[in-house]
């Protein structure tokens, strides 16, 4: 499985989480058309949070539906138990959580053997400074902006703030590291999140839940300063 690579950011990544799950081609075929490079996709499993979404079996078919790069956030405990079946089933970045994984360096290590990009999610009460040790070996890093497990929950503005101290890390440190946020993006946010240090915006309500999705991509990639890829 030959991996596809983001496009350099800021961009936007619909999350499938609001979409229709009878329809997930079509949904991601609509923003796909409208010039998203990204799809994101939340696997859940019930216990790391109180929902269950899809599994590896739903993500090859994503797969074999969209040439977006797949963006898989894995809610999921012990996540480093399924890693190398997600990348098998197409997944391009793979985002772990930093309070679901004992082993996060020897789990960040395999998904980058296996060729995709490696990213470690934290929690709004998880701090910054868990990754100190292992930013050097991310492709990026995910700040959760709600507490995972649903759409359309309301933005904990504190997120902000920790993008800024990782963009700052980054740059002192002279990592290549992308930034992304997760949960309660807007339109009306777009902007100081990506002032703020952010490559890649998540939304999934903003997104799935307006009248007009594929509007609302192009609408975000105009707030975020990118414009609307022909
Ligand atoms: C929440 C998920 C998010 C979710 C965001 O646990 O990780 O990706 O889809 O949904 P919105 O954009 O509606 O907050
Ligand atoms: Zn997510």
């Amino acid at each position: 499985m030959t991996q596809r690579r983001p496009g350099v950011g800021p961009l936007l990544a619909p999350s499938i989480l609001s979409a229709d799950f009878a329809r997930l081609g079509e949904a991601m075929k609509l923003v796909e058309e409208a010039g998203a490079g990204l799809i994101h996709v939340d696997v859940m499993d019930g216990h790391f949070v109180p929902n269950i979404t899809i599994g590896v079996p739903v993500v090859a078919s994503l797969r074999e539906s969209t040439d977006m790069v797949l963006d898989v956030h894995l809610m999921i405990e012990e996540p480093g138990r399924w890693v190398d079946q997600f990348v098998q089933a197409g997944a391009d970045m793979i985002s772990v959580h930093a309070e679901a994984e004992r082993h996060l360096h020897r789990t960040v290590e395999r998904i980058r053997s296996l060729g995709a990009r490696a990213g470690v999610a934290i929690n709004p009460g998880t701090p910054v400074s868990v990754l100190d040790d292992l930013l050097p070996d991310l492709d990026h890093v995910l700040v959760m902006s709600v507490n995972p497990g649903f759409a359309a929950q309301k933005f904990l503005p504190h997120s902000k703030d920790k993008l800024t101290a990782l963009r700052r890390t980054a740059e002192e440190r002279g990592l290549d590291l992308a930034l992304e946020v997760d949960g309660g993006v807007q339109l009306s946010n777009a902007a100081e999140l990506v002032a703020a240090g952010a490559d890649y915006l998540v939304a999934g309500s903003a997104v799935y839940g307006a009248a007009d999705p594929a509007a609302a991509v192009q609408e975000f990639q105009a707030a975020m300063g990118r414009g609307v890829t022909p």
